[in-house]
């Protein structure tokens, strides 16, 4: 199953969910497959690859000179693998424009891989463009982080419209998985405001599992590691290691 995680606001914390949810899913025993299409490439060097070096990544997928299983490379758990990102990225943007299948292109490479892994997990960029379009279309479902602040709720509707696009014109199966809440601070009624506003107004699952704010998930990407590894006993460890038991038992339902 490939699960995208998408939303156009930056730093909401799409990739933090990837990677960790990635890899809880993996301790458990799932093989699971970490796909970076963000030319950031922040879930790369966060499951420790050294993006600088990287002579193969999802970039060579867009530019059509590998084929996905030829772009594994190993992580820290046997069950667990990446797909990582480059720089390069970017330049992927321009290139597929004139292509006729620029939306495809990802579904595509990743239909021979698909059956190798229990779930692919995609980390999107921060935007609407073709990279993320691509990471919608290859989906299954669509998992959106959104964070418990302030402006958190504006632009979701057009997210949901842009999911609703590409469900009527380029990919019918598509389904939205839900919405897991980032960076929520039980101090602060700001983010229990969102987290009601939520509950009134977002149509799809909304995960129990929420995820505390907890410095220890910022700090563990610094060192190229998960949470998993890096603090599993903190807040943030267990809370994504909650969810991706929450996210097992409802799709395994
Ligand atoms: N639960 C959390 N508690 C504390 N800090 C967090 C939490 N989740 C994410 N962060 C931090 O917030 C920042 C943004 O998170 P992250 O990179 O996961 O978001 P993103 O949506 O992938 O960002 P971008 O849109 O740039 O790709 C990072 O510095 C990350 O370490
Ligand atoms: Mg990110």
């Amino acid at each position: 199953m490939i699960i995208t995680v998408v939303n156009q606001k930056g730093g909401v914390g799409k990739t933090t969910t990837a990677v960790n949810l990635s890899a809880y899913l993996a301790a458990m025993g799932k093989f699971v497959l970490l796909l970076d299409i963000d030319p950031q490439a922040n879930a790369s060097s966060g499951v420790g690859l050294n993006v600088a070096e990287l002579e193969k990544s999802s970039y060579n997928i867009f530019s059509k000179e590998h084929r996905a299983d030829e772009l594994i490379f190993d992580s820290f758990l046997t069950t667990h693998k990446v797909i990582p990102s480059s720089p390069h990225l970017a330049g992927a943007t321009v290139e597929l424009i004139k292509d006729e299948n620029r939306e495809f292109v990802l579904n595509d490479a990743l239909l021979e891989v698909k059956n190798h892994f229990d779930y692919i997990i995609i980390d999107c960029p921060p935007s609407l463009d073709i990279l993320t379009l691509n990471g919608l279309v290859s989906a299954d479902k669509v998992l959106i982080p959104v964070q418990a602040e302030y402006y958190a709720l504006e632009g979701l509707s057009s997210l949901l419209h842009t999911i609703n696009l590409v469900q009527e014109n380029l990919k019918p199966s598509l389904e939205i998985l839900g919405s897991v809440i980032t960076m929520y601070d039980k101090r602060n009624t700001l983010s229990k405001e969102v987290l009601n506003e939520m509950y009134k107004n977002f149509p799809f699952r909304i995960f129990r599992s929420v995820i505390p704010r907890n410095v220890r998930l910022t700090e563990a990407p610094s060192f190229g590691k998960t949470i998993l590894q890096y603090d599993p006993k903190s807040k943030g460890g267990k809370a994504y290691e909650r969810l991706a038991k929450e996210f097992l038992a409802y799709l395994n339902q």
